[in-house]
């Protein structure tokens, strides 16, 4: 779907993805670095379960959220990747707490 055309930022650094580790290019947003990552789906819907990925990159379509440091439903595309940054795929809604 995404790849980098070209690799601008050599220089990587540590974030955490669902508890592991890993390394992306700095400043990317987290919603492009699941998609670095090839960590798909971003989340699944509350109701059926339905898998869900980033989509408009800008903002509004609420389709990238993610738990960030504790705090449900933010948008990945909105935030830039930091070094330490902890984040959570919202994979399994209808658990309350399964996230955290
Ligand atoms: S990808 Fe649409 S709001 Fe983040």
């Amino acid at each position: 779907m995404f790849r980098r055309l070209e690799d601008s930022a050599p220089e990587r650094i540590e974030i955490e993805i669902d508890g592991e580790p890993v390394l992306v290019p700095a400043g990317i947003s987290l919603a492009a670095a699941l998609f670095y990552l090839d960590a798909m789906p971003s989340r699944r819907t509350q109701l059926s379960a339905s898998p869900r990925a980033a989509f408009c990159m800008m903002g509004a379509c609420f389709e990238c959220l993610l738990e960030v440091e504790g705090e449900g439903s933010q948008r990945a595309c909105q935030l830039q990747v930091r070094p330490g940054l902890r984040a959570w795929r919202q994979l399994d809604p209808l658990e309350p707490g399964a996230n955290s």
